[in-house]
């Protein structure tokens, strides 16, 4: 007979469209493995209490490992009439095992153990996804070492500003992920706490022993109020958050990639497995994956905005209204989960184009900062060098020509230091050398610098903070 739980209460049976309305089966489901681990530590919380017997704790292991076995191998019936994931199961254990079947819910309420169940998943998907993020960590800092000296633009405004190196760039966005490593970590403390044993919401009147149960599934401690255990999903929405700003991030990423990988800029090409063509257009490689991303980026927002919203006008405790967490979480999780393990692997593949990077750098006047501040050490105010260094630039720009192109007579003319009252001996042979690429980049040498030694630097630390 296929009856609702409750249907003893009630004079008539569901209407079928209030059963696909209020069912939860179709994606909560995906709970199912840590739906049974969570039963399983109850059971032997209850065993160990003397709640239930020591052979019902038998039968509901022996039920759970066959249920398990059936669920993985896609021949579990899942039922739309049973509502959701913790009713299916305890339906066919019952099926299954009998009495003991139906007595795995005692002391417990779904309130509880949804909580549990999404606590163990995500705790299950934050291990994974910082194992991820390491992963795209890693990529970022071998791209980086290869080109520790790769000379590129360094842009504010989108306008050259000063050279930098590929590498140092890179590190940039290591730096970033391993923040978002940290936000991981730290959300997981607050993930790892067992809400099972607030029941409904009041608690139970049955010797439980929480400890033991958060024991058994690794958690770090019971929560400290039963109230608060069924209706808090902060953990979820930090988790978004934090998945927010990752995806922030590797947007960021994106939209460098797909501006490098235009022709006007063609400082990198992608690995063609990372890209699509046209339809129409035969000559196409376009970044789709990055692009993609930058999109899916918008979904991880409106998850987090979603879960927010959800909470918002709920009182204490359970509503039903928490069954709508699980959908954006899980698109959350997938889309995470997909985006890094692509872009670990797609960043590894960056193909460099470095000629067409350092001509880049040589078209913006890039090293005018390192030629004022060197008037600067030979006594000048920093504004006066700065006036003198812009009409330099100013003389370039009518020339058509780069700084370091000009001679030690033509930057002399071209500074006009005598207008400014200084000396034109200031100019010489030694201040040339200051305006090349690779002097303003040996010169940055301090700890967060772009000096490509400092870049090998950087790189070996992230390597030994994160163990890569
Ligand atoms: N499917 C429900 C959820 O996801 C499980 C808890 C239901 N509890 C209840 N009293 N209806 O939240």
């Amino acid at each position: 007979k296929k009856q609702e739980a409750w249907s003893a209460r009630f004079n008539e049976p569901m209407s079928e469209l209030v059963k696909r309305y209020t069912a939860s089966v179709f994606f909560d489901k995906r709970l199912a493995e840590f739906d049974i681990q969570g039963s399983l530590a109850h059971a032997t919380m209850l065993a160990e209490a003397g709640v239930i017997a020591a052979s019902d704790l038998q039968a509901i292991q022996n039920g759970m490992s066959q249920i398990l076995d059936e669920i993985k191998a896609g021949q579990f019936t899942w039922q739309l009439d049973l509502e959701d994931v913790h009713l299916n199961i305890e339906r066919r254990l019952t099926e299954l095992v009998g009495d003991a079947g139906k007595r795995l819910h005692t002391g417990r309420s779904r309130n509880d153990q949804v909580a549990t169940d999404i606590r163990l998943f995500l705790r299950h998907e934050v291990d994974r996804i910082q194992g991820l993020l390491k992963a795209l960590i890693q990529a970022l800092v071998t791209v980086a070492e290869r080109n520790h000296d790769t000379v590129m633009p360094g842009f504010t405004h989108l306008q050259v500003a000063q050279p930098v190196t590929f590498g140092h760039h890179l590190l940039a966005y290591a730096e970033m992920f391993e923040r978002d490593l940290e936000r991981m970590q730290d959300c997981r403390k607050r993930i790892n706490r067992l809400p099972l044993g607030a029941a409904a919401l009041a608690g139970t009147t049955f010797p439980i022993n929480r400890n033991r149960t958060a024991e058994l599934l690794g958690f770090d401690a019971p929560t400290r109020n039963s109230l608060d255990s069924v209706s808090d999903r902060d953990f979820a929405i930090e988790f978004c958050s934090a998945s927010s700003i990752l995806m922030m991030h590797v947007s960021r990423l994106s939209e460098e990639l797909i501006i490098w990988m235009s022709q006007r800029y063609a400082f990198i090409d992608l690995p063609d497995r990372f890209c699509t063509g046209s339809s129409i257009m035969p000559q196409k490689k376009n970044p789709d994956v990055p692009e993609l991303a930058r999109g899916k980026t918008g979904r991880v927002y409106g998850h987090l905005m979603g879960l927010l919203t959800l909470m918002k006008g709920q009182p204490l405790a359970y509503n039903k209204d928490n069954q709508e967490d699980k959908e954006p979480l899980f698109d959350t999780v997938d889309t995470v989960v997909d985006t890094l393990t692509i872009f670990a692997e797609m960043v590894e593949g960056i193909q460099v184009k470095a000629d067409n990077m350092r001509a880049a750098t040589l078209e913006g006047y890039a090293t005018a900062t390192d030629l004022a501040d060197a008037l600067v050490k030979r006594g000048m105010p920093f504004r006066d060098a700065h006036e003198a260094v812009a009409r330099a630039v100013r003389y370039c720009d009518t020339q058509q020509c780069g700084l370091e192109a000009l001679s030690v007579a033509q930057l002399q003319e071209a500074l006009k230091l005598t207008e400014l009252g200084y000396s034109d001996d200031l100019v010489n042979q030694e201040l040339c050398a200051v305006l090349t690429l690779e002097g303003s980049l040996q010169a940055r040498n301090h700890v967060g610098g772009t000096n490509p030694v400092q870049v090998k630097t950087a790189a070996a630390e992230t390597r030994k903070r994160l163990g890569l």
